[in-house]
């Protein structure tokens, strides 16, 4: 871990009463530990913005596996994703639902596409995409 610094910051006395309201309801002890976690955010999401970067994530999906062919189509394009996809765990949700959560690392916007072509067939119900690049502490 890199040494800490110590810096101040001005702010408006009605935006810090609600920043400290916020963070007492995610449970911070402290504002440091919040504004890190805010900052380390902000650098993810602007990182993973460019899609030539590289990034791991997941891409969650819920469908109906009754939908024809759909299971095997989901199937299909995994096998020809030019993602590293590292797994992919199957819930059985109930009689009809079924969850999946595929972890995947590649180009960020290769990520995004996958996500999105899974996440448009019909019979998804639901789908979301977590981008992650490691690249602060
Ligand atoms: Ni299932």
């Amino acid at each position: 871990m890199s040494s800490i610094k110590r810096f101040g910051v001005s702010i408006e006395h009605n935006l810090l009463r609600e920043f400290d309201g916020f963070i007492k309801k995610k449970g911070y002890e402290n504002r440091s530990e919040a504004i890190r976690d805010l900052i380390r955010e902000a650098l993810v999401k602007e990182k993973t913005t460019h899609p030539e970067a590289e990034a791991t994530g997941t891409i969650n999906i819920v469908y109906n596996h009754h939908r024809p062919r759909l299971s095997d189509r989901l199937t299909h394009l995994q096998h020809n994703s030019p993602l590293n996809i590292f797994s992919s765990t199957h819930v059985h949700l109930d009689k009809d639902l079924c969850l999946e959560v595929i972890v995947v690392n590649g180009k960020a916007g290769d990520i995004i596409s996958f996500g999105e072509k899974l996440g448009s067939l019909r019979g998804v119900l639901h789908s979301q995409i977590f981008l992650f690049s490691p690249a602060f502490e």
